[in-house]
Parts: structure tokens; sequence; C-alpha cells
């Protein structure tokens, strides 16, 4: 872990949403290509690095904030050490982000990453989108939890022989927020459970 450490308002240009980033970005318009150019090959190195002695455990997860955004971003791999807040929403508190983290990523790696499961869909959709709510209410980054979030749960799915989540209908709707406030203010991945459920295909 890095010894550098941030507070929230310093990740950010002033008065703007733009974090900081080593391409001296000032658009919103410029920062979102270069992210989604990032994310876009993330996706297909890590998609195509995934086999069945992958570990997705929490160093991999922490690697795809990392290895996804480190040339863009100097917070990239590390957990936060302020609270947030979205909405009405607490995630974890700072203090707890660490053993939270730890106690999530041990259940995952009881259920053996889920691949007992992997042939019952209904199931496999449940237990994955009670992980994914689980990883929404620790939001451990400054930013791009979300992205990252999907990121490794999609990582998850390929690895017990699903192909990537379709998430875009949720997203451009609104759903997935609501989903999100679900499990972050009640404990309940239940709206989650049914947008995972609508986009999760088998690879035949
Ligand atoms: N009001 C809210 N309550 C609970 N969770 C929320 C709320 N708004 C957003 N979220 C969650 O936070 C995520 C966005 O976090 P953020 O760090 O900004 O990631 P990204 O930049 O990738 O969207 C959303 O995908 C959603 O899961
Ligand atoms: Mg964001």
């Amino acid at each position: 872990m890095s010894k550098y450490r941030f507070s929230h308002s310093s990740i950010y240009i002033d008065g703007t949403d733009i974090p900081k980033n080593n391409l001296n970005i000032n658009s919103s318009e410029e920062i979102h290509e270069v992210e989604n150019l990032l994310l876009s090959e993330a996706y297909e190195k890590f998609s195509n690095q995934i086999n069945s002695a992958s570990l997705l455990d929490e160093t991999y997860f922490i690697n795809l904030h990392k290895k996804t955004f480190e040339s863009l971003y100097n917070f990239s791999g590390l957990y936060r050490d302020v609270n947030m807040s979205k909405g009405e929403s607490q995630f974890c508190l700072a203090q707890y982000l660490h053993t939270e983290s730890k106690r999530i990523f041990k259940e995952l790696e009881d259920e053996n990453y889920l691949a007992d499961i992997k042939d019952d869909k209904a199931l496999f959709a449940k237990r994955l989108a009670y992980y994914q709510g689980e990883l929404i209410a620790l939001h451990p980054f400054y930013e791009l939890n979300g992205r990252v979030t999907r990121l490794f749960c999609d990582m998850l799915a390929l690895f017990n022989g699903y192909k990537l989540i379709d998430y875009s209908h949720a997203i451009d709707n609104g759903a997935y927020i609501e989903a999100s406030i679900e499990c972050v203010q009640y404990a309940d991945s239940s709206g989650l459970e049914e947008i995972i459920s609508k986009g999760l295909f088998k690879y035949e």
C-alpha cells in the first residue's frame, strides 16, 4: 500500500467533479472519453486472462482498479481513508473498510467463487447480486467504484462460464442506482438480483 494519502476534496480539480489526473485533462467530456477507453482496454485484457486457475480474491479486485486506471489517476488501487456518501447513502466507514473488505472476500472464497452453484443460473444471479451489493456498500475507492465493481463481477461471470453481464438498460433508466440504494441503505440485493438475472447469459 502506498504511503500517499488523499483527502476527498484533493482528488478533484477545484470546483469540478473531474479528478486531478496525469494528463492534465480538465474537460468532463475528455476525461470520460479517456476513462471509457481505459475501461474497454481493461475488459479486453482481463477477459482474455481469465481461466480456471484465476483467483478472484481481494488482491485481484484491487488490481483491477490499479491496473486499469494507474496511467491516469494516482489514487488507483488505493482504498480511501475518508468517509464517503452519495445522496442519503453512507458507504462503509473508512475505519472499517479493510476489515469489511476482508470479510466479503473471505465469504466469496468460502463459496468457492460461486463455482459450486454455477449451473443453477437463478442461484448464481442471487449470490452474484449479494456480492455486488456488498461491494457497492463498501465503495472502497475514491472514484470508479461502480465501474470496477461491475468489472469484477463480470470477471466472476466469465470465470463461471457466463458472458459479460448486460446492465445497460438498468443503468440508463435509473434502476441500477435504485437497486444500489437498497443495497447500501437496507442490505437488500433483490433489485440488483433482478437486474443481473435479466442480463446474465451462459456461454453455450
Ligand atoms: N445514492 C446512492 N446510494 C447508494 N449507492 C449509490 C448511489 N449513487 C450511486 N451509487 C453507487 O455508486 C456507484 C458509483 O460510484 P463511483 O465511485 O462514482 O463509480 P463510477 O464513477 O464508476 O460510477 C454506482 O454505480 C452505484 O452502485
Ligand atoms: Mg464516479
